[in-house]
């Protein structure tokens, strides 16, 4: 059977899932890397059985050498150190800059038509670095926290409001960080608006769950972040391009100029196909969650000058 070939790089709590859910679903055939070699192996062969149980053809192998993901269709980056309770994305951003330098690099050289997802936080900034480091064509960057943040949004809405989150029509836009956009001037239950269904503060409250609603997460489990919500997240992204679905979902791509904003990543809505995203949909969000966007597309900036400052002072 012919599969698409999906690398997975990062075998801990995201990477794994991702591989899990791909494999018994029979989506890819899927390539595990860690830098602990050992461990992606036995997660590989961990999966490789469960694949039997769901009847699934997918094959899945682990292993230690970036050179293993030759010919790779997908690279999806789930490498890095995720976030410690009351620690903010953008801390991670010196230790998983060296990090993803290092993988993108081998991506170059090893499979440069692939398509890149990225997962490692801080999503945008390190989005902007794979961009940056590969050289890849636009469209072939992408990174995944939009879906995630869109699925918290829904859920605590359909949670709020007693309702069915499948009838929960909402977007979030912007950075993967605190200044996120929940969009809730066109939120809907079943075409109905939000507005109409709850009050300001009840909305305010919505809005404040979703952009800390990785950190919740984070201060419940202790230790290390969320991983069942990312994932299925990401395998929502790359179902789109395996399948060439060409569904419209928000995810971070490269702005050029688009809401008024040039140069970096951001949350924005776009459909994405098998050639990665295909078109990045500008539509009017309202002046005020515009002006929202801009000033949380401020903040990713900032981040990715301290990257570069950082980069330059160790060159
Ligand atoms: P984890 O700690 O469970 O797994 C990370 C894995 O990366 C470890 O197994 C580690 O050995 C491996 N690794 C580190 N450096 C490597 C290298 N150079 N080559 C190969 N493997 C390497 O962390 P988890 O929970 O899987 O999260 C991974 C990243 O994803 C974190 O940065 C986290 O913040 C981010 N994340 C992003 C989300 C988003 O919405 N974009 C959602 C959830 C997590
Ligand atoms: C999250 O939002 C850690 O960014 C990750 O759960």
């Amino acid at each position: 059977m012919s599969l698409k070939r999906v690398s997975i790089i990062g075998a801990g709590n995201v990477g794994a899932e991702i591989a899990n859910q791909l494999v018994c679903r029979e989506l890819a055939n899927v390539l595990l890397i860690d830098k602990i070699g050992d461990y992606a192996k036995g997660k590989a062969l961990d999966i490789l059985t469960s694949a039997s149980l769901k009847n699934s053809a997918s094959y899945i192998v682990g292993g230690e050498d970036l050179n293993l993901i030759k010919d790779s269709d997908i690279v999806v980056i789930t490498a890095g150190l995720p976030r410690k309770p009351g620690m903010s994305r953008e801390e991670l951003v010196d230790a998983n800059g060296k990090i993803i330098s290092d993988i993108v690099g081998n991506i170059k050289i090893y499979c440069p038509d692939a398509i890149i997802i990225m997962v490692t936080n801080p999503l945008d900034v390190m989005s902007y670095l794979a961009y940056k480091v590969s050289g890849f064509d636009s469209q072939k960057v992408i990174g995944m926290a939009g879906v995630l943040d869109t699925a918290r949004f829904k859920a605590f809405i359909a949670n709020e409001l007693g309702v069915a989150a499948t009838d929960v029509n909402a977007m979030v836009l912007g950075g993967h960080g605190n200044e996120m956009v929940p969009l809730v001037e066109s939120a809907t239950v079943s075409g109905v608006p939000l507005r109409q269904l709850a009050d300001d503060e009840t909305i305010e409250k919505l809005v404040e769950r979703t952009r800390k609603g990785g950190a919740e997460v984070v201060s419940l489990l202790k230790t290390g972040s969320a991983y069942y919500a990312p994932a299925i997240s990401a395998v929502e992204m790359l179902e789109c391009i395996i399948k060439d679905r060409k569904s419209l979902l928000p995810a971070s791509v490269l702005l050029n100029g688009q809401y008024g904003i040039d140069g970096i990543f951001l949350g924005v809505p776009v459909v994405l196909g098998s050639s990665g995203v295909e078109k990045i949909i500008e539509y009017d969000i309202g002046e005020n969650e515009l002006k929202m966007l801009q000033n949380s597309a401020s903040v990713v900036k900032d981040t990715i000058q301290k990257l570069e400052e950082a980069i330059s002072t160790a060159q």
